[in-house]
């Protein structure tokens, strides 16, 4: 569990099927990150939940802390077939704009690079993705590489613990 000026992480279960759908049902939120059924949603719920058993970490829900609503989703996920941990971030429309991918994005990454240890962690965005890259900048991402996810182009971000420890701006 993690707690923010405005916000609480909490991992993902199987429990959170209908709302993960239900979040990736807008055709602007799911415009990059594509859009479940309920069996995909189950399955991918899985597998979140196998990552926070296997490697002690995964995937979180956001909630507000003052109502408890969820409102999105961030946190951290291995590839297997990059060798990296990426950082994702998802939000319900109502609630762009605000602050919130950042905070909570924030509140990842000391995690990421604190108790955890993660020498780097990657941003996977899509070219035309400018939120997220805004998010990815405004957090000292850095553009690493082209590369292709889930046959989509993206471009993979990265921030290295070093530089994000290093004293200064970011
Ligand atoms: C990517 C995504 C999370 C970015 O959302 P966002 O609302 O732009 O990002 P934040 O929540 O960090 O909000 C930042 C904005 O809030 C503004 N803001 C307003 N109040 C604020 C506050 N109290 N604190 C900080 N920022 C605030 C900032 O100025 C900034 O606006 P700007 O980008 O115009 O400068 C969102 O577009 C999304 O969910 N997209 C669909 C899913 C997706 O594509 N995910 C990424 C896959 S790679």
């Amino acid at each position: 569990m993690i707690v923010t000026e405005r916000l609480r992480l909490r991992p993902l279960t199987e429990a959170d099927a209908d709302w993960w759908v239900r979040l990736h049902s807008d055709g602007e939120v799911n415009r990059f990150v594509g859009g479940y059924t309920l069996d995909q949603a189950a399955t991918r719920l899985r597998d979140i939940q196998r990552q926070w058993t296997g490697r002690g970490h995964g995937l979180c829900a956001v909630e507000l802390r003052g109502t408890g609503e969820p409102i999105g989703r961030c946190g951290l996920n291995w590839w297997e077939q990059f060798g990296e941990t990426e950082i994702g971030w998802t939000f319900a429309r109502a609630h762009w704009k605000r602050g919130y991918a950042t905070e909570a994005a924030q509140a990842v990454l000391a995690w990421g690079f604190g108790p955890l240890g993660l020498r780097r962690i990657t941003a996977m965005i899509h070219p035309d993705n400018t939120a997220s890259a805004a998010v990815a900048k405004r957090l000292g991402f850095t553009a690493l590489r082209e590369d292709t996810v889930l046959d989509r182009p993206c471009t993979v971000y990265a921030l290295a613990r070093d530089d994000y420890l290093a004293p200064g701006p970011r």
